[in-house]
């Protein structure tokens, strides 16, 4: 029997950002969502996109590939991630990646260039845990947007996000993900989560990444969004596959929502004038 050239994943041999892109990150999705949304809001095809929180750029890459005409911006603040995604994630896209720039930089800093969409995902907005902070990042975000352009974020939240737990996911590569909430401050919202990854050999990568984070509800952040200028938010819930049991990937937009025990949502907040017959779904 030919042996298989590529060496079993194990602690010793794995990469922690391959493995956390590949646990974790939907590119795919969320260049979908991006184009539904700004086309029903613009008409158009969106072009330009800022990554906030980019880590290794794997969305810029993606959006950069996904279109001919496409840039994409990419701010973060940590320059050896920035590396890592400009060695692995740009280099994989070819010409394309002459259309991404990364920029080592807080998203509280506006960009000059405006972009019609703004992407912040993995709910790293939640590291600022001061109301203030977080209202003027999104303030940076609404100044980066041309008059029709749109920012989206994903949010987290139910009966299980605001608690401590661990949950475990094999992943098709051959390992396991953990997500561990490793506690809850009921008073502050402040949580503390860890990914972790374990191999079939029976090593782990243990506590690869840490966020020191504060939970925003759904209503919070809308709020906060509107006070930074943004026109309207409107949420969007993922449907479920054929099964009724697991998430299509597939998002709507909804006036209300059941509080499951765990669900991921997107808010979409638009810079201009809502357009006629669209209205902001969460004060609905
Ligand atoms: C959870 S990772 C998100 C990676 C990727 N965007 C994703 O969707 O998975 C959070 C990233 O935010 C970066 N970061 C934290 N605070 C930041 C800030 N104020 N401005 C820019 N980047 C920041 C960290 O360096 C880290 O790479």
């Amino acid at each position: 029997m030919p042996r298989s050239s590529t060496p079993r994943l194990t602690a010793r041999n794995a990469d922690r950002h391959d493995l956390y892109q590949r646990s974790v990150q939907l590119p795919e999705q969320e260049i979908r969502l991006l184009d539904k949304v700004f086309k029903a809001h613009t008409g158009r095809r969106p072009l330009h996109l800022r990554e906030d929180f980019c880590g290794t750029a794997l969305l810029c890459a993606q959006w950069a590939k996904s279109h001919p005409e496409r840039t994409a911006i990419g701010l973060d603040t940590h320059r050896p991630t920035l590396e890592w995604g400009r060695t692995h994630n740009l280099s994989a896209v070819g010409v394309a990646a002459a259309r991404v720039t990364l920029l080592e930089q807080d998203v509280l800093v506006p960009t000059r260039r405006k972009v019609e969409v703004i992407g912040a995902y993995n709910y790293s907005y939640q590291v600022f845990h001061e109301r203030e902070l977080l209202l003027r990042y999104f303030r940076a975000a609404h100044r980066s947007l041309t008059s029709d352009g749109l920012f989206v974020l994903d949010a987290i939240g139910g009966s299980e996000a605001t608690c401590a737990r661990v949950e475990r996911r094999r992943v098709a590569g051959g390992w396991t993900y953990i997500w561990e909430q490793e506690r809850y401050d009921a008073v502050n919202a402040n949580f503390v989560c860890h990914i972790s990854f374990e191999f079939p050999d029976g090593t782990a990568l243990r506590r690869s990444f840490t966020y020191d984070w504060r939970h925003y509800s759904l209503p919070e952040l809308r709020d906060i969004l509107l006070d930074a200028g943004f026109a309207s938010v409107d949420a969007y819930w993922e449907g479920t596959d054929a099964s009724g049991r697991y998430g299509s990937g597939r998002y709507r937009r909804v006036s209300q929502a059941e509080n499951e025990c765990v669900w991921n949502a997107y808010l979409v907040a638009r810079k201009g004038p809502p357009l006629p017959g669209s209205r902001d779904a969460l004060r609905g």
